[in-house]
């Protein structure tokens, strides 16, 4: 579904991608790892069509993914979840879920009973009416998180999806991103930091580090395996191959 070959993204100072070669196959669930600024947004951004890449391929389900964002294709779906929320200010909270919804000329009367039953399914209920200004950090990031799968996406990009929830959502909207990936057999790309993310839904982990894929395997290879890389990162020692800055 997603297929990514020799990617390099440079924005003029040096690869911030380097080399990047990755397949998603459908329905699977992959997890994106590397510390702050190792370009886990930037592969995400580059795969929702919202950086070009400088050099290599990214398709998904063989489109280029520039392409699909204009003109959605039918059979292909795409939803993400911004880091920082990505919300409308001067929209209300069901008006925010709402937008991909009417541009896709969904009646209004579907649009509420699917806004409705997401803002539930996210622990919001009853919040429609609320702007973001009115609401906590984590709950910004689940109305982002609604935003992007209320339109059943197959292709779903969550960037750091559970950053500033506390442990109980976090595992929550974990297990919500493994319903949405069962409920529509989405192909999901996940960028985090949270470890008990990663062994609760990952299939495939991968490790970025220096523009590079550094680690690429099964989260049991990722946690049990000998790659220093992956010892490290789950480790958090700062001896290691991985330079802490
Ligand atoms: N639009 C842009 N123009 C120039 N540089 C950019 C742009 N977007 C990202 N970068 C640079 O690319 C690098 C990777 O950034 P990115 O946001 O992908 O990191 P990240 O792995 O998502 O980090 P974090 O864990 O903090 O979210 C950083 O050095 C950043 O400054
Ligand atoms: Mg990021």
């Amino acid at each position: 579904m997603i297929s990514i070959t020799d990617l390099v993204v440079d924005f003029g100072a040096g690869p911030v991608l380097d080399g990047i070669t990755l397949e998603a196959p459908e329905g699977s669930m992959t997890v994106v790892l590397g510390k702050n600024g190792s370009g886990k947004s930037v592969l995400l951004k580059t795969v929702m069509g919202l950086v070009r890449a400088t050099a290599g391929a990214v398709r998904v389900a063989g489109a280029d993914p520039a392409g699909l964002l204009e003109r959605p294709r039918e059979g292909v779906e795409m939803g993400y979840v911004f880091q920082k929320g990505g919300l409308f200010d001067s929209l209300s909270v069901f008006e925010n879920i709402a937008f991909p919804l009417r541009r896709r000329g969904m009646e209004e009367d579907d649009i509420g009973a699917a806004v409705v039953s997401i803002l539930d399914r996210v622990g919001l209920a009853g919040s429609g009416e609320k702007y973001p200004s009115e609401l906590s950090g984590g709950m910004q990031k689940r109305v982002g998180l609604a935003r992007a799968v209320c339109a059943n996406p197959n292709v779903v990009l969550y960037d750091d999806p559970t950053a500033g929830l506390d442990p109980i959502l976090s595992d929550s909207i974990a297990g919500l991103i493994l319903d949405i990936r069962m409920n529509f057999r989405a192909t999901s790309l996940v960028a985090t930091h949270d470890l008990k993310t990663v062994e609760k839904i990952a299939d495939q982990v991968l490790l970025l580090y220096g523009g590079k894929i550094v680690f690429q395997g099964t989260k049991e290879e990722f946690f049990e395996g000998s790659s220093p890389f992956a010892q490290q990162f789950c480790s958090g020692d700062p001896e290691g191959p991985i330079d802490i800055f």
